[in-house]
């Protein structure tokens, strides 16, 4: 088991190893009291990994519930969190008790807002299920829903109070669900890590403990500077303007770690244009990402991109900070004006 360690406003561990779920419950107790603990999870992962999580926190002293609602990005909404809430109630969690998540980003992001909000926040713990909430979604305490306006338009800074990461969970995952993850893992490689980049044309899959520490110990850091996003915490955004857009356009049929991954293709190859980024560079990017089985392009405009992208919460007044790669390793944040933005993303298409 290895553990990276988090220095935000509350500190935390990160446990990552293969053999965790069932030793999830002597885990807990190591940052926590024996008390009443909620697992939130969807049903997908619920039928594969509820009851074993659930025997190891029973055996660890823990009394729980579970609260289960239907997978996928459409059940990330206030009413599931309303219903969620008025089930903690119900059950008569205190604030002394704890949430679990169990399960990926959908469940993380909605068991932390829940978390944040219920008697004005209790205590919860990450058990991610997917690569993407491994690398990213379970560490740095963003949480939150979607509105009919936008992604992740309402939410709160949450941190958990320890991630466990048992990679062995991930071989259950939908291949297009892995590879949705890869494009995060893709992502930290290409903000601030040419080495790391370099390192995943050995295969993410074949180095997943390696990786998955790596992608951790870099948001940590980026999280620990700037843990409110005023600044270099943004750069974690690549490819994430436009990915949110193209989420949106496609009505959510294009996955969150698909559409970023065509996010960074178009601002990349929309810097490579403007002169900024050496062309090689997004021919590695182009390359790595088709070996992980990610989509490359899009069919929407840039008048639909951008019509979308402008309603983005990054907007500020009359610009909106876009992260743009000058290299593999060396991404910016650049504030462009609104009206500039549809011929940028054209240059990127
Ligand atoms: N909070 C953050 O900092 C942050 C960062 C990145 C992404 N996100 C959010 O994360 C969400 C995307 O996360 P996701 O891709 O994990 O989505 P998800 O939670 O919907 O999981 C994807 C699918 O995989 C299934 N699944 C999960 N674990 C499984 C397993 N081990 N075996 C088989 N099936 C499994 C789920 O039931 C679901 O159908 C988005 O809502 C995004 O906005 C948040
Ligand atoms: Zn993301």
């Amino acid at each position: 088991m290895r553990t990276v360690k988090v220095n935000a406003s509350t500190p935390y561990d990160i446990l990552i190893g293969n053999d965790l779920l069932d030793r999830c419950g002597e885990l807990c107790r190591n940052v926590l009291s024996p008390c009443r603990l909620c697992i939130v999870s969807d049903d997908t992962v619920a039928a594969l990994y509820l009851e074993r999580a659930e025997k190891s926190l029973r055996a660890a002293g823990f009394d729980t519930v579970s609260f289960v609602f239907p997978h996928g990005e459409a059940s990330k909404t206030m009413d599931t969190i309303v219903n969620i809430v008025e089930f903690l109630a119900e059950s008569r969690l205190t604030r002394t008790d704890c949430l679990i998540a169990l399960g990926g980003g959908v469940v993380g992001d909605m068991c932390g807002f829940a978390a944040a909000i219920y008697l004005r926040g209790i205590k919860f713990i990450q058990i991610p299920t997917t690569l993407l909430a491994a690398v990213d979604s379970s560490v740095g305490g963003k949480t939150g829903v979607d509105l009919k306006a936008g992604k992740n338009l309402a939410g709160a800074f949450h941190q958990p109070s320890l991630v466990i990461c048992d990679y062995s969970t991930l071989d259950t995952l939908p291949p297009e669900t892995f590879a949705d993850g890869c494009a995060e893992v893709i992502k930290y490689g290409v903000i601030n890590d040419r080495a790391f980049f370099d390192r995943l044309s050995g295969g993410i899959r074949e180095q997943i403990e390696d990786v998955i520490a790596e992608c951790v110990m870099n948001k940590s850091r980026v999280v620990e500077e700037d843990e409110f996003e005023a600044g270099t915490r943004q750069l974690l955004n690549l490819g994430h303007t436009i990915g949110h857009a193209i989420e949106l356009c496609s009505s959510l049929a294009i996955s969150h770690g698909s559409a970023v991954a065509i996010g960074m293709v178009i601002v990349m190859r929309a810097a490579v244009r403007e002169g900024l980024c050496p062309m090689a560079d997004l021919e590695a990017l182009l390359a790595l990402l088709r070996r992980e089985k990610l989509p490359v392009s899009c069919d929407f405009t840039a008048e639909q991109l951008t019509a979308v992208a402008t309603a983005d919460k990054k907007r500020k007044g009359n610009s909106i900070t876009l992260v743009v790669p000058y290299s593999i390793g060396d991404t910016r944040l650049v504030k462009l004006p609104i009206d500039e933005l549809c011929g940028f993303i054209q240059k990127g298409l």
